[in-house]
């Protein structure tokens, strides 16, 4: 039989994979990805001094809330099957040591009890650690010399891991991109008995223009120079697996690529090489564009948003951080 015979009879194929396509019913069976609101986990942003929510202009559909209305929004999630979440703050106030980030009753640390209080263990937190909400300038990190200080800003991301840890995390997220930033915190984490929280190594962080909206939601927009000489060059793939074998040195539990879309390659390669959890955070501009894009009615929202998240998960994210969220809990719910 030479080759041809194995794959025609007659002329005509033998093997048809449009079989395996034909029902439904077939194709339901054959899924190989199968995207579960398990895999899912809702950022939430919660503000200072506001009194209602307010919707974020840059991103259509999601709000900026107050820590009084912080119980109903996660209950509905959770009534959705939502059970994990990332929190972000907004405080009232800044300066330039980023203070606000740290203390006992800023705003963050204020959320995590009350969730802690109203939900135990029943849902997971994440928090973002890092200081440009909090830093009058809006850099990640302490400026010193008209630069962003690598150490001086550990010390700060310590603090504030450790006030996260202190109220509840189950995980800290360092988003900074400072060297050494996840030994660091694991250190301050071990040495104040909290050697059960984890950390989420926001390992590739790459310098993304998809970043905006989420910069104008959360007022940490820099007010001078870009965020570059921190965050990772997109065009680098190797130095962004780099990042993530450090991070894994330095003790991170959880790897993550971020944003997601554009970047599978590394989210695949990651996969690759470790054995460890893998999550993708698609970002707020990967949010926006679909949005708008829906707004206007050229695409149908539904369908691409679990396109897009399933692929995401295909290419090997163990679990995906979206706004996108509660929309796609809602369509899996139905289906
Ligand atoms: C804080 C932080 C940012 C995002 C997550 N944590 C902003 C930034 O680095 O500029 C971006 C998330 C998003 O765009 O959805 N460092
Ligand atoms: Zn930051």
């Amino acid at each position: 039989m030479n080759q041809n015979d194995d794959f025609e009879l007659n002329g005509f194929p033998r093997v048809r994979l449009r079989r395996l396509r034909r029902t439904p019913a077939i194709r339901d069976l054959l899924q190989e990805t199968r995207l579960s609101v398990k895999d899912l986990v809702c950022p939430i942003f919660v503000q200072e001094g506001i009194d209602e929510p307010k919707e974020i202009e840059l991103m259509p559909g999601i709000f900026r809330i107050p820590l009084k209305e912080l119980t109903e929004s996660i209950q509905e999630l959770y009534d959705l099957g939502v059970k994990t979440f990332l929190i972000f703050g907004i405080p009232r106030s800044k300066n330039n040591k980023a203070t606000g980030a740290y203390r006992r009753d800023g705003i963050v640390q204020k959320a995590l009890k009350t969730l802690r209080q109203n939900f135990g263990e029943k849902i997971v937190t994440i928090t973002d650690v890092c200081l440009c909400q909090y830093t009058s300038h809006g850099h990640c990190g302490i400026i010193k010399n008209k630069v962003v200080n690598n150490d001086e800003s550990l010390k700060v991301l310590e603090k504030i891991a450790t006030s996260h840890a202190e109220v509840g995390a189950d995980f800290v997220a360092p988003s900074a991109m400072m060297d050494g930033q996840v030994k660091n915190i694991r250190a301050a984490l071990d040495k104040n008995d909290f050697n059960q929280v984890g950390i989420i190594g926001y390992s590739a962080k790459l310098a993304s223009n998809l970043y905006t909206p989420f910069r104008d939601a959360s007022h940490s927009m820099p007010d001078f120079g870009d965020r570059k000489s921190y965050q990772m060059p997109f065009y680098n793939a190797n130095e962004a697996l780099n990042e993530i074998k450090m991070d894994i040195n330095e003790g991170a539990d959880i790897i993550m690529i971020k944003p997601a879309l554009p970047y599978l390659d590394l989210i695949y390669k990651t996969r690759q090489t470790t054995l460890l959890p893998v999550c993708a955070y698609s970002v707020s501009g990967e949010y926006s564009i679909v949005k708008a894009a829906a707004l206007e009615g050229w695409v149908n929202e539904g369908e691409i948003i679990i396109e897009f998240t399933t692929c995401i998960k295909r290419a090997g994210a163990d679990f995906i951080i979206s706004y996108h969220t509660k929309k796609i809990a809602e369509i899996l719910n139905n289906s």
